[in-house]
């Protein structure tokens, strides 16, 4: 299998006065498959937009290497560029240009004739909601829809690699499932998606492989099932009861649960044993009390949380 993306040994300093310099990307390796959606994911200020930024060529890393469908950053910029389009965290719209004209603007900047753009623009106006805007400009519209705009563009171009710094962010449920299908359409199509979102929820349903950075270091990588297998084995019972009495939750207090919650005769129960799942829900059946029960294994964000360990985010000095 072909990588579209290769990085060594990345390390990216930002420099300070007075201080030692701030090690915002510390030494990541990773290879991103062609044809994959890839999630970089990690606290504020992990390292995700930086290490964006160094694949798009925006900034220059410090040392290591960075390969974007071949070719290296420093020294094939350009074919690096061609090979790409970026929606940046920061919106990067002509905000006095409308809505067509900032989508014309980014196709002939990928090389597209005007005729081009126009013939894709009705399906991706379609797409994204934006027919009744398409003459506005962004700077009167609001933020869910001028993040719709940015989305939009990406899916213009035809470029073999897509790089979407919170893509989702500010859009409403509606618009997020509408993009998330878009996204999954496209790397269908082949193209090589690498997303950072702060969703794990959308992480863990769209990315067929991640890594979670935190201080500017990977603590995991592989794919989505990979990586939520790396978490500690926990299992978490949902059980619902007509009622639910005190002796009850004394006998699940025995087991000594990793928490227990009980509001309204629910308990949401995690253990780290899938016998003691077993044996808290044979007791609870027992009751003759419950109405319903769901057993099921640790999320992403469990693992994420487990990872990060609740330590204050930021880079290392
Ligand atoms: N141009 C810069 N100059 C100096 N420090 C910077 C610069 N850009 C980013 N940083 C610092 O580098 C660290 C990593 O920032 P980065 O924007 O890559 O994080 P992030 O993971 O994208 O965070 P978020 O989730 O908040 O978007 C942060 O401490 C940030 O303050
Ligand atoms: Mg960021």
């Amino acid at each position: 299998m072909n990588n579209a993306i290769s990085i060594k040994n990345l390390i990216k300093e930002y420099p300070r006065k007075g201080e030692p310099p701030l090690h915002a990307v510390d030494d990541i390796s990773f290879d991103v498959e062609q044809g994959q959606i890839f999630g970089l994911l990690g606290p504020n200020g992990a390292g995700k937009s930086t290490t964006i930024k160094i694949m798009t060529t925006l900034i220059p890393p410090t040392s290591g290497t960075v390969l974007i469908n071949g070719f290296d950053v420093v020294k094939h910029p350009l074919d690096v560029r061609k090979s790409l389009c970026v929606v940046f965290q920061e919106n990067a719209l002509e905000v006095y240009l409308t809505v067509r004209h900032n989508f014309l603007t980014f196709g002939r900047f990928h090389g597209m004739s005007a005729a081009e753009v126009e013939k894709k623009m009705d399906h991706v106006t379609e797409l994204f909601g934006l027919r009744e805007v398409i003459n506005q400009k962004p700077v009167d519209l609001s933020g869910g829809v001028k993040r719709r705009v940015q989305v939009a563009k990406i899916f213009l171009v035809d470029t073999p690699i897509v790089f979407l710094d919170e893509a989702t962010t500010g859009m409403d449920t509606f618009n997020k499932r509408a993009t998330i299908r878009a996204i999954r359409e496209e790397s269908r199509r082949g193209r090589t998606i690498v997303l950072t979102t702060h969703m794990l929820e959308e992480a863990e349903e769209l990315c067929d492989a991640i890594a979670i950075i935190n201080h500017g270091k990977i603590v995991a990588s592989g794919t989505t099932d990979e990586v939520k297998k790396m978490g500690l084995q926990m299992f978490y019972l949902s059980l619902k009861f007509h009622e639910m009495g005190k002796e009850l939750e004394e006998l699940i207090q025995k087991f000594a649960p990793v928490k227990l919650d009980i509001v309204n005769n629910e308990a949401n129960i995690t253990v780290r044993e899938h016998n003691v799942a077993l044996n808290i829900l044979s007791l609870a059946q027992s009751s003759g009390a419950l109405k319903h029960f769901e057993i099921s294994t640790a999320s992403l964000e469990d693992v994420f949380v487990e990872l990060i360990d609740g330590k204050k985010a930021g880079p290392s000095a």
